[in-house]
């Protein structure tokens, strides 16, 4: 597995209180790890459920790892132990250079606003409020011209505290949305627009197997399952069935969403 290798510096953003750091591959990464300010470690196994179910749904996102942050690393870093970082594997996102701050100007420079209807349908699917309403989650990368997926930390509705009781409610129709407004909806609604804006990732999930939805929770860290208050057999097993409900649910999603595009012209 990848190592951190040394601390670049905290984030200066972020309620979990991700580092930028060097690792043994020679890259920079942001990492999230269990820490007194996220308590479990549902915030690594939300970002990396959400990795994986958007490189299934060809959505632009950093690479992501996970890899190995040591106990001797932490100690050498006073804001590390100082939050009580817990060591062992975390979540890794290959650090990009460009902003959060998503002017008009920049999503027009963007190479990959087709993209923008998957985008919204992908966090209806996870039930991720926290991307549109404001600025900080969806990412200008300066060296490709493309906007990027950053931050599934604050998925299924209740992030960092979900419960396997509470995936099971959601598994009903009509399905459980989350409400789109706020500074990037404003900008990014305009791009979904034409008689079928969500034609193309429709195509995408009807193609996905039922086999390759449940790879996406293969190979979860035995470390972040050890404790009940992190993640249980009860929350993977019923996050399985969550994720296959909602994909295989997808047009009744786009039934309660449509109202958020008034571009989006004729039926649903
Ligand atoms: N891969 C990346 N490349 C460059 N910058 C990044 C990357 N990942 C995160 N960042 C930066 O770090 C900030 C914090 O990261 P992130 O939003 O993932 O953390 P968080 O603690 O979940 O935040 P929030 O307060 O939104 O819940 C981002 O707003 C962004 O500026
Ligand atoms: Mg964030």
């Amino acid at each position: 597995m990848i190592t951190v290798e040394k601390i670049i510096e905290p984030n200066k953003n972020g309620r979990t209180h991700p580092f930028t750091v060097l690792c043994n591959d020679g890259l920079e990464y942001v990492i999230k790890m269990k820490n007194d300010f996220t308590n479990t470690h549902k915030v690594e196994f939300n970002e990396l459920i959400a990795y994986r179910l958007a490189k299934l749904m060809n959505l632009s996102i950093p690479t992501a790892k996970i890899v190995c942050l040591s106990q001797s690393i932490i100690d050498s870093d006073a804001n590390l132990s100082g939050i009580q970082a817990v060591s062992g594997p975390c979540f890794a996102s290959e650090l990009r250079r460009g902003t959060t701050a998503l002017t008009r100007d920049l999503f027009n420079a963007a190479k990959n606003l087709n993209e923008i209807p998957s985008m919204f349908l992908f966090d209806e699917i996870i039930l991720n409020d926290d991307r549109w309403s404001n600025w900080g989650n969806l990412f200008y990368d300066v060296n490709s011209s493309r906007i990027l997926l950053i931050d599934h930390s604050d998925i299924f509705i209740n992030g960092q505290i979900w419960t396997s009781y509470e995936l099971n409610s959601y598994q009903c129709l009509p399905p459980t949305t989350v409400s789109l407004d706020g500074r990037n909806y404003e900008i990014a609604k305009d791009y979904v627009k034409g008689p079928a804006p969500f034609e193309s990732i429709g195509k995408v999930i009807n193609s996905l197997s039922d086999n390759q939805i449940n790879n996406l929770f293969k190979d979860i860290p035995i470390e972040w399952q050890k404790n009940e208050e992190d993640v249980s057999t009860e929350d993977i097993i019923e996050c399985k069935k969550f994720v296959l409900f909602q994909l295989r649910n997808y047009p009744s999603i786009l039934n309660e969403i449509h109202k958020y595009f008034p571009s989006w012209k004729g039926g649903k």
